[in-house]
């Protein structure tokens, strides 16, 4: 696989010399208007991290986000394939993450020559591939998709040809179902959305009658069965939002109820349990959890770990991440969402 994190040079402020008086929110607002930068964050960021983010976001409206704007330095508070998509769409910019380790699990599961020949075995379908994957992946691709609009664009791919979709199978076969197109599925799942157990769900569901479900569809099709609602990390919100409901179980990972409890603090958000059932954190991603305030601090100063993607590989690459950006045109763009006053 491609590497594409360039770290700090040796002799770069490291958090071990970092100030412990520091008050990182001004800092990083500091050198947020210094440096012309834009914060990026996933739903699934610490709340801390969501608050002083320019825009929150699902990985739909993130790639929109970072195709568009007009900062000098995108800090993409998320996973490494998420920084690789700002720099991959706007390649002039500085893009940076706060660790060069968060990856994804399901990017792990598609390593680009076992890939390769999946396609080789299957020449006649077109290759719908999943955002959660590396940029090589992407270059192999010929359309790229995120939770939010994997059904528009299968929809709308040629009915006689059949579809290779990669790397999660929950979502594949969701989408499958959903629009009823023949698809060959790689076998890649999220270590997260993988976890949701039926049958404590149920037993959750029977503590709390009338709790809506609201699940992402990365999770196991025996999970979506009890949904109420699936869709991406905006979608659920959306829909907790608007839904006259009181209570909800959230199958997906926990950090976005932080949104959620911003946006309608009446209401009851319960996450969706793992098969121990009891534990609080779970679900926490631990990629995402890598993520840190001291760690953004040092990314904007050090301008590094920054995103670094070769250019033949960057160029194809962005062909089918246009395609999904110019195809995905009828699926609504979130407003702001973020706690932070001074976007740019
Ligand atoms: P969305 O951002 O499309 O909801 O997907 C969640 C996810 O898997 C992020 O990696």
């Amino acid at each position: 696989m491609t590497d594409t994190v360039v770290l700090p040079p040796p002799d770069a402020l490291t958090e071990d010399r970092l100030d412990p008086t520091l008050d990182l929110v001004a800092e990083i607002d500091r050198l947020r208007r210094e440096k012309n930068a834009i914060i990026l964050a996933h739903y699934y960021q610490d709340g801390e991290i969501q608050d002083l983010a320019d825009f929150v976001g699902d990985s739909l409206d993130l790639s929109r986000k970072a195709a568009a704007t007009d900062a000098d330095m995108i800090v993409f508070c998320g996973v490494r394939f998420m920084g690789e998509v700002a720099k991959i769409l706007s390649p002039g910019k500085i893009v940076v993450i706060p660790d060069a380790e968060a990856g994804c699990s399901l990017e792990e599961s598609c390593r680009p020559d076992t890939f390769r020949a999946f396609r080789e075995k299957h020449p006649d379908h077109i290759a719908v591939t999943y955002i959660n994957c590396s940029a090589d992946i992407k270059a192999l691709s010929d359309v790229i998709v995120t939770s939010s609009n994997a059904e528009v664009i299968v929809n709308s791919l040629p009915a006689d040809k059949p579809i290779l979709f990669a790397p999660d199978r929950h979502l594949g076969a969701f989408i499958a179902k959903k629009t009823g197109r023949d698809m060959t599925l790689w076998p890649g799942s999220c270590i997260i959305h993988e976890q949701f157990s039926e049958k404590e769900l149920v037993k959750l569901k029977v503590r709390h009658p009338g709790a809506l479900v609201a699940a992402h569809p990365e999770c196991p099709e025996s999970v979506l069965g009890h949904a109420d609602y699936v869709g991406s990390t905006k979608g659920i919100l959306d829909f907790v939002i608007k839904s006259p409901g009181k209570d909800f179980i959230i199958a997906t990972e926990p950090h976005i109820i932080h949104q959620m409890t911003k946006a309608a603090p009446e209401k009851t958000f319960i996450p969706a349990p793992f098969a121990n059932g009891a534990c609080a954190s779970c679900a926490d991603c631990p990629f995402m959890a890598r993520n840190t305030l001291e760690k953004i601090y040092l990314a904007m100063v050090n301008e590094g770990p920054a995103i670094q993607v070769p250019e033949d590989l960057r160029v194809q690459a962005l062909k089918p991440l246009e395609r999904m950006l110019e195809m995905s045109k009828s699926v609504p763009m979130s407003p702001d969402s973020s706690g932070a006053t001074n976007a740019a």
